[in-house]
């Protein structure tokens, strides 16, 4: 299975976006494009980004009626995109759906993953506001399950979770982790963070970072100790 460092293109246009890339002059990272993005600049974005050899995770956390779902994966697909999500919250038949919807006439498809639980909610607001009275974990194992069942590929979670994940539903289902940070960097709005070599150790496959690499003085060096210390090369 490939494992690779995706950074999060959390920029507001076009030219922010290429202007970082342009920085790359040896690698073509794995590139994250997210709502922000594809919202002002739509699919064009995507192309573009792919006709420079990057592999994109398309960040677009689809969450529909089963139909609609399947119609919008099958636009993604020929977008070319390497990895797309939706939420697991959308039950199996909207997940075979979306598998349905991305698979290419000749079989081949983009990998899918699910969103478990949003890192942004806490146990308190699951239970009082959405009215799921379980706990987090068991919720986010069974969600995981859930899209394991569906066919999905593996799932969005914190590296802390990859290890049970792999242990519930196989050591093939992969492990997407934002929640990453540099152990000398500032962990910011992140919770509960991880550095690539921590994640590294517990399995996750992809690792997501953002700030750590898009902020730094040199984004080019901090994605290369990222590799680095993740991949081990
Ligand atoms: O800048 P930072 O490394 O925190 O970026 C992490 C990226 O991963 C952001 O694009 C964020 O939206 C995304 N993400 C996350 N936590 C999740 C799901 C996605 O941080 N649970």
């Amino acid at each position: 299975m490939s494992k690779d460092v995706i950074i999060a293109c959390d920029f507001k246009s076009k030219d922010e976006v290429f202007n970082f890339l342009d920085l790359f002059t040896e690698e073509k990272p794995f590139i994250k494009i997210g709502m922000e993005l594809y919202y002002s600049e739509g699919p064009d974005i995507v192309r573009e980004i792919k006709k420079r050899g990057h592999k994109i995770f398309l960040d677009l956390k689809l969450n529909d009626i089963p139909n609609t779902v399947e119609k919008s994966m099958s636009v993604l697909a020929n977008l070319d995109v390497d990895i797309c999500n939706l939420h697991a919250s959308g039950g199996i038949k909207m997940m075979e759906a979306a598998i349905h919807g991305l698979t290419r006439e000749d079989g081949s498809r983009p990998m899918l993953i699910a969103v478990t639980q949003l890192t942004s909610i806490s146990e308190e607001v699951m239970q009082n506001e959405l009215l799921i009275n379980k706990p987090l974990d068991q919720v986010v194992m069974k969600y995981a399950e859930n899209a394991k069942i569906a066919g999905l590929d593996g799932v969005v979670c914190s590296p802390l979770e990859a290890r049970k994940v792999k242990d519930v539903c196989g050591e093939n289902f992969i492990t997407v982790t934002p929640g990453v940070r540099f152990s000398d960097g500032d962990a910011g709005d992140q919770a509960r963070v991880t550095t690539p070599a921590q994640a590294k150790e517990i399995g996750s496959d992809y690792i997501v970072l953002g700030r750590p690499i898009t902020q730094a003085e040199n984004p080019v060096e901090a994605y290369k100790r990222c590799v680095r210390e993740f991949l081990g090369e």
